[in-house]
């Protein structure tokens, strides 16, 4: 759709709407979690009474000033890391035939530097006793969807870090999981990688709608890549606010320069800067 059409039909940008969904068709459930890391001194609460549903196929962009909890919160839904209390779970599909549950993608180059290219994003299928040939093919798939075909029998040493990170991306997706975990995946990139790599994010994604859940510190990738933001407070993080981003799809690039967008973004900002000025005075 393009913008003039957009504007025809009236699309504001986002609704505030209440916390998260209505649990018809949760993905991914989290009620009253609570995370308190314990230290040599006091135990540190990174999440406390944190609330979140995630929906079947929706894309959630979690945001919320650093040390607030989002990692944390992410590593707790991916099984990595223990919550104190509460309950989180991902639901699984009716016709699941034994998919991986998650596949996680991190801000760091998360990938083995001693495997190819292809090794990298067949290990996820590997892991599972994917036989070889299969696996290869899948990754060859992939790779030509993320640009990298060229590349196959390369080693990470040999790929700048939007290549890298593409490889990462490349893996979750050829894992064929049940829900995607990105934890500010382009978070170490320069602009316009990442800006490309947004472009590229939300093409894989139209094609097959997979449950995502998004962290990034940047409002307008939320807004861009985003079903629904949600904002957590400062540390401990709780559920702050939730915004519905009703732009349509498939979304591109043009969208970032509307007025409308503009607004969307500068309104969660709104919310969101009372708490990272308060991070700020906690790092005081
Ligand atoms: N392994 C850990 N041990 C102790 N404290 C931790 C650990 N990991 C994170 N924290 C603390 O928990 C809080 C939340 O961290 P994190 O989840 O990384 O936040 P975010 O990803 O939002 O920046 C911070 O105060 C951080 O210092
Ligand atoms: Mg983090």
């Amino acid at each position: 759709m393009t913008i003039d059409a957009l504007r025809r039909v009236g699309v504001v940008g986002y609704r505030r709407c209440r916390d998260a969904g209505c649990g018809v068709a949760a993905k991914i459930l989290a009620r009253d979690l609570n995370k308190a890391y314990s230290t040599r001194g006091a135990p540190i609460q990174a999440i406390r009474d944190f609330d979140l549903e995630v929906q079947e196929g929706e894309f959630l962009c979690l945001v919320g000033p650093s040390g607030c909890g989002k990692s944390t919160f992410l590593r707790i839904v991916a099984g990595l890391v223990p919550s104190s209390s509460g309950e989180v779970r991902i639901v699984p599909g009716p016709s699941n035939g034994g998919k991986p549950l998650n596949s996680i993608v991190f801000q760091e180059y998360a990938i083995f530097p001693w495997k190819t290219v292809r090794q990298n994003v067949a290990f996820g299928l590997e892991m599972r006793g994917v036989p070889k040939r299969e696996r290869d093919e899948v990754a060859d798939r992939w790779l030509v969807k993320v640009g990298l075909r060229k590349f196959a029998d390369a080693f990470p040493r040999q790929l700048s870090g939007g290549m890298k990170q593409r490889v990462s991306i490349a893996r979750a997706f050829a894992n064929d999981p049940e829900v995607l975990l990105m934890d500010e995946p382009l978070g170490a990139l320069d602009a316009q990688t990442r800006v490309v790599l947004q472009q590229e994010l939300l093409r894989l994604w139209e094609e097959d709608k997979k449950t995502v859940l998004y962290v990034t510190h940047s409002l307008d990738e939320a807004v861009l890549l985003g079903d629904r933001v949600v904002l957590m407070t400062a540390h401990p993080g709780t559920h702050k606010a939730s915004y519905r981003i009703d732009f349509p799809r498939p979304r591109a690039l043009e969208l970032t320069a509307t007025p409308e967008f503009a607004r969307t973004t500068f309104t969660i900002w709104n919310s969101l800067q009372e708490e990272v000025a308060r991070a700020m005075e906690m790092q005081a």
